[in-house]
Protein backbone atom coordinates (compact mmCIF):
# COMPACT_ATOMS: atom_id res chain seq x y z
CA UNK A 1 0.00 0.00 0.00
CA UNK A 2 1.00 3.56 -0.73
CA UNK A 3 2.24 5.52 2.35
CA UNK A 4 0.65 8.71 0.95
CA UNK A 5 -2.79 6.89 -0.28
CA UNK A 6 -4.74 9.93 -0.57
CA UNK A 7 -2.33 11.29 -3.75
CA UNK A 8 -2.77 8.08 -5.67
CA UNK A 9 -5.76 8.66 -8.06
CA UNK A 10 -8.80 7.02 -7.81
CA UNK A 11 -11.62 6.89 -10.57
CA UNK A 12 -15.62 5.73 -8.62
CA UNK A 13 -18.02 4.16 -10.37
CA UNK A 14 -21.16 3.99 -8.96
CA UNK A 15 -24.59 2.77 -9.84
CA UNK A 16 -27.38 0.65 -10.40
CA UNK A 17 -27.20 -3.10 -11.15
CA UNK A 18 -26.92 -4.31 -14.67
CA UNK A 19 -25.83 -0.44 -15.86
CA UNK A 20 -22.54 -1.65 -17.09
CA UNK A 21 -19.92 -0.57 -14.01
CA UNK A 22 -18.25 -3.83 -14.29
CA UNK A 23 -17.66 -3.90 -18.36
CA UNK A 24 -16.65 0.19 -18.15
CA UNK A 25 -14.40 -0.58 -15.01
CA UNK A 26 -12.52 -3.23 -16.25
CA UNK A 27 -12.19 -1.50 -19.79
CA UNK A 28 -10.25 1.27 -17.56
CA UNK A 29 -8.34 -0.58 -15.75
CA UNK A 30 -6.93 -2.48 -18.63
CA UNK A 31 -6.57 1.74 -20.29
CA UNK A 32 -4.53 2.72 -17.83
CA UNK A 33 -3.02 0.29 -15.52
CA UNK A 34 -4.88 0.98 -12.76
CA UNK A 35 -6.03 -1.96 -10.50
CA UNK A 36 -9.70 -2.65 -9.79
CA UNK A 37 -11.87 -2.76 -6.62
CA UNK A 38 -15.18 -4.79 -7.14
CA UNK A 39 -16.84 -3.37 -3.96
CA UNK A 40 -20.17 -5.80 -4.68
CA UNK A 41 -17.95 -9.03 -4.75
CA UNK A 42 -17.31 -8.17 -1.15
CA UNK A 43 -20.88 -7.87 -0.36
CA UNK A 44 -21.72 -10.72 -2.01
CA UNK A 45 -18.82 -13.03 -0.60
CA UNK A 46 -19.72 -12.11 2.55
CA UNK A 47 -23.66 -12.90 1.77
CA UNK A 48 -22.47 -16.44 0.43
CA UNK A 49 -19.87 -16.79 3.59
CA UNK A 50 -23.41 -16.38 5.69
CA UNK A 51 -25.61 -18.65 3.33
CA UNK A 52 -22.69 -21.26 3.31
CA UNK A 53 -22.55 -20.94 7.30
CA UNK A 54 -26.70 -21.17 7.65
CA UNK A 55 -26.43 -17.39 9.45
CA UNK A 56 -29.33 -15.56 10.23
CA UNK A 57 -29.64 -13.00 7.80
CA UNK A 58 -31.83 -11.00 10.19
CA UNK A 59 -29.12 -10.72 12.26
CA UNK A 60 -26.90 -7.28 11.41
CA UNK A 61 -24.28 -8.71 14.54
CA UNK A 62 -23.44 -12.04 12.95
CA UNK A 63 -23.49 -11.00 9.59
CA UNK A 64 -21.28 -8.44 10.27
CA UNK A 65 -18.88 -11.00 11.96
CA UNK A 66 -18.63 -12.88 8.93
CA UNK A 67 -17.62 -9.34 7.25
CA UNK A 68 -14.99 -8.83 9.98
CA UNK A 69 -13.50 -12.37 9.45
CA UNK A 70 -13.79 -13.05 5.73
CA UNK A 71 -11.09 -15.05 4.12
CA UNK A 72 -11.05 -13.62 0.70
CA UNK A 73 -8.26 -13.45 -2.17
CA UNK A 74 -8.46 -12.42 -5.82
CA UNK A 75 -6.20 -14.37 -7.76
CA UNK A 76 -4.99 -13.35 -11.42
CA UNK A 77 -4.70 -16.24 -14.05
CA UNK A 78 -4.29 -15.55 -17.07
CA UNK A 79 -6.49 -12.71 -18.33
CA UNK A 80 -9.08 -13.68 -15.78
CA UNK A 81 -9.51 -13.14 -11.79
CA UNK A 82 -10.06 -16.05 -9.39
CA UNK A 83 -12.38 -14.75 -6.45
CA UNK A 84 -11.38 -17.47 -3.64
CA UNK A 85 -13.64 -17.89 -0.27
CA UNK A 86 -11.74 -19.59 2.05
CA UNK A 87 -9.58 -21.19 -0.56
CA UNK A 88 -12.66 -22.69 -2.69
CA UNK A 89 -13.45 -20.45 -6.15
CA UNK A 90 -16.67 -19.07 -5.91
CA UNK A 91 -16.35 -16.83 -8.84
CA UNK A 92 -19.82 -18.02 -10.63
CA UNK A 93 -21.31 -18.47 -7.34
CA UNK A 94 -21.45 -15.49 -6.17
CA UNK A 95 -22.92 -13.88 -9.52
CA UNK A 96 -25.97 -15.91 -8.55
CA UNK A 97 -29.39 -13.79 -7.92
CA UNK A 98 -29.65 -15.68 -4.47
CA UNK A 99 -26.56 -13.92 -3.89
CA UNK A 100 -26.74 -10.80 -5.11
CA UNK A 101 -30.25 -10.52 -3.49
CA UNK A 102 -28.28 -11.63 0.12
CA UNK A 103 -26.12 -8.88 -0.97
CA UNK A 104 -28.40 -6.45 -1.51
CA UNK A 105 -30.01 -6.90 2.18
CA UNK A 106 -26.79 -7.36 4.42
CA UNK A 107 -25.68 -4.12 2.37
CA UNK A 108 -27.97 -2.27 4.69
CA UNK A 109 -26.24 -2.49 7.85
CA UNK A 110 -23.73 -0.35 8.80
CA UNK A 111 -21.71 -2.35 11.47
CA UNK A 112 -21.05 -4.99 8.16
CA UNK A 113 -20.27 -1.75 5.54
CA UNK A 114 -17.91 -0.69 8.47
CA UNK A 115 -16.33 -3.88 8.42
CA UNK A 116 -15.37 -3.81 4.93
CA UNK A 117 -14.46 -0.21 4.89
CA UNK A 118 -10.57 -0.70 5.65
CA UNK A 119 -10.96 -4.00 2.90
CA UNK A 120 -11.86 -1.80 0.24
CA UNK A 121 -9.65 1.40 0.78
CA UNK A 122 -6.68 -1.04 1.21
CA UNK A 123 -6.75 -1.29 -2.67
CA UNK A 124 -5.43 2.14 -3.19
CA UNK A 125 -1.97 1.58 -4.66
CA UNK A 126 -0.08 3.42 -7.36
CA UNK A 127 -0.67 3.68 -10.53
CA UNK A 128 -4.03 4.41 -9.45
CA UNK A 129 -7.21 2.42 -8.69
CA UNK A 130 -10.61 2.05 -10.66
CA UNK A 131 -13.65 1.45 -7.58
CA UNK A 132 -16.37 -0.29 -8.51
CA UNK A 133 -19.86 -0.05 -6.70
CA UNK A 134 -22.98 2.08 -4.71
CA UNK A 135 -20.91 4.12 -2.12
CA UNK A 136 -18.01 4.12 -3.75
CA UNK A 137 -18.32 8.26 -4.38
CA UNK A 138 -19.41 8.93 -1.40
CA UNK A 139 -18.21 6.79 1.43
CA UNK A 140 -15.15 4.70 0.49
CA UNK A 141 -13.20 6.86 -1.49
CA UNK A 142 -15.13 10.78 -0.89
CA UNK A 143 -12.30 12.46 -2.00
CA UNK A 144 -11.80 10.40 -5.80
CA UNK A 145 -9.87 11.97 -8.25
CA UNK A 146 -12.78 11.47 -10.84
CA UNK A 147 -16.57 10.32 -9.40
CA UNK A 148 -18.77 8.68 -12.35
CA UNK A 149 -22.60 7.74 -11.68
CA UNK A 150 -23.73 5.61 -14.22
CA UNK A 151 -27.08 4.57 -14.84
CA UNK A 152 -29.63 3.17 -17.19
CA UNK A 153 -33.57 2.38 -17.12
CA UNK A 154 -34.38 -0.92 -15.61
CA UNK A 155 -35.65 -1.69 -19.22
CA UNK A 156 -32.57 -1.19 -20.59
CA UNK A 157 -30.30 -2.91 -17.92
CA UNK A 158 -33.20 -6.07 -17.98
CA UNK A 159 -32.89 -6.20 -21.68
CA UNK A 160 -29.07 -6.60 -21.60
CA UNK A 161 -29.19 -8.96 -18.74
CA UNK A 162 -31.56 -11.12 -20.61
CA UNK A 163 -29.14 -11.00 -24.06
CA UNK A 164 -26.35 -11.56 -21.38
CA UNK A 165 -27.74 -14.84 -20.21
CA UNK A 166 -28.92 -15.68 -23.83
CA UNK A 167 -25.45 -15.72 -24.75
CA UNK A 168 -24.29 -17.49 -22.38
CA UNK A 169 -26.87 -20.14 -23.43
CA UNK A 170 -28.57 -19.70 -19.77
CA UNK A 171 -32.31 -19.48 -19.60
CA UNK A 172 -33.63 -15.83 -19.12
CA UNK A 173 -37.35 -14.67 -17.64
CA UNK A 174 -37.70 -11.04 -19.11
CA UNK A 175 -40.22 -10.02 -16.49
CA UNK A 176 -38.24 -12.20 -13.47
CA UNK A 177 -35.40 -10.06 -14.24
CA UNK A 178 -37.14 -6.51 -14.32
CA UNK A 179 -38.91 -7.61 -11.34
CA UNK A 180 -35.24 -8.59 -9.24
CA UNK A 181 -33.69 -5.51 -10.50
CA UNK A 182 -36.28 -3.39 -9.57
CA UNK A 183 -36.61 -5.25 -6.71
CA UNK A 184 -32.63 -4.30 -6.04
CA UNK A 185 -32.36 -0.66 -6.50
CA UNK A 186 -35.56 -0.38 -4.37
CA UNK A 187 -33.22 -2.40 -1.58
CA UNK A 188 -30.27 -0.36 -2.41
CA UNK A 189 -31.44 3.09 -2.92
CA UNK A 190 -33.87 3.33 0.05
CA UNK A 191 -31.40 1.80 3.21
CA UNK A 192 -30.43 4.25 5.85
CA UNK A 193 -26.84 3.51 5.34
CA UNK A 194 -24.68 4.50 2.79
CA UNK A 195 -27.73 4.81 0.34
CA UNK A 196 -26.90 4.45 -3.46
CA UNK A 197 -26.97 7.55 -4.51
CA UNK A 198 -24.94 10.06 -6.80
CA UNK A 199 -21.77 12.05 -5.19
CA UNK A 200 -22.76 16.03 -5.47
CA UNK A 201 -19.31 15.48 -7.24
CA UNK A 202 -20.36 13.35 -9.45
CA UNK A 203 -20.77 13.11 -13.68
CA UNK A 204 -24.08 11.70 -14.26
CA UNK A 205 -23.99 9.14 -17.19
CA UNK A 206 -27.25 7.85 -18.20
CA UNK A 207 -26.06 4.83 -21.13
CA UNK A 208 -29.79 3.89 -21.51
CA UNK A 209 -29.05 4.88 -25.54
CA UNK A 210 -24.95 4.96 -25.57
CA UNK A 211 -23.30 2.04 -27.21
CA UNK A 212 -19.99 1.49 -24.54
CA UNK A 213 -17.87 2.93 -26.47
CA UNK A 214 -19.47 6.01 -25.84
CA UNK A 215 -19.80 5.65 -22.04
CA UNK A 216 -16.31 4.95 -22.26
CA UNK A 217 -14.77 7.90 -23.98
CA UNK A 218 -16.80 9.37 -21.55
CA UNK A 219 -15.26 8.45 -18.63
CA UNK A 220 -12.06 8.65 -19.60
CA UNK A 221 -12.40 12.23 -20.48
CA UNK A 222 -12.98 13.30 -16.98
CA UNK A 223 -9.35 11.61 -16.31
CA UNK A 224 -7.23 14.87 -17.77
CA UNK A 225 -4.14 13.85 -15.08
CA UNK A 226 -3.54 10.58 -16.00
CA UNK A 227 -3.01 10.70 -19.42
CA UNK A 228 0.30 10.19 -19.27
CA UNK A 229 -0.16 6.60 -17.98
CA UNK A 230 -2.18 5.36 -20.72
O1 LIG B 1 -22.57 -4.64 -7.76
P1 LIG B 1 -23.17 -5.98 -7.31
O2 LIG B 1 -24.47 -6.31 -7.99
O3 LIG B 1 -22.19 -7.08 -7.38
O4 LIG B 1 -23.51 -5.77 -5.75
C1 LIG B 1 -24.25 -6.70 -5.00
C2 LIG B 1 -24.98 -5.98 -3.86
O5 LIG B 1 -24.02 -5.51 -2.92
C3 LIG B 1 -25.77 -4.75 -4.28
O6 LIG B 1 -27.13 -5.05 -4.54
C4 LIG B 1 -25.67 -3.83 -3.12
C5 LIG B 1 -24.40 -4.24 -2.41
N1 LIG B 1 -23.31 -3.27 -2.60
C6 LIG B 1 -23.28 -2.19 -1.76
O7 LIG B 1 -24.18 -2.01 -0.95
N2 LIG B 1 -22.24 -1.31 -1.83
C7 LIG B 1 -21.26 -1.47 -2.72
N3 LIG B 1 -20.26 -0.59 -2.76
C8 LIG B 1 -21.30 -2.56 -3.63
C9 LIG B 1 -22.35 -3.45 -3.55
Amino acid sequence: MNLDAHSVPVLTIDGPSGAGKGTICRMVAQATGFSLLDSGALYRLTALACLNGNIDLMSEVLAAEQAECLDVAFKVVGDGTQVLLSGEDVGSIIREERVGMAASKIAAYPKLRAALLDRQRAFRAEPGLVADGRDMGTVVFPDATSKIFLTASADARAHRRVSQLVSLGQAADFEKILADIVARDKQDTSRASAPLIAADDALIVDCTSLSIQQVFDAVMETLPSCQPCL
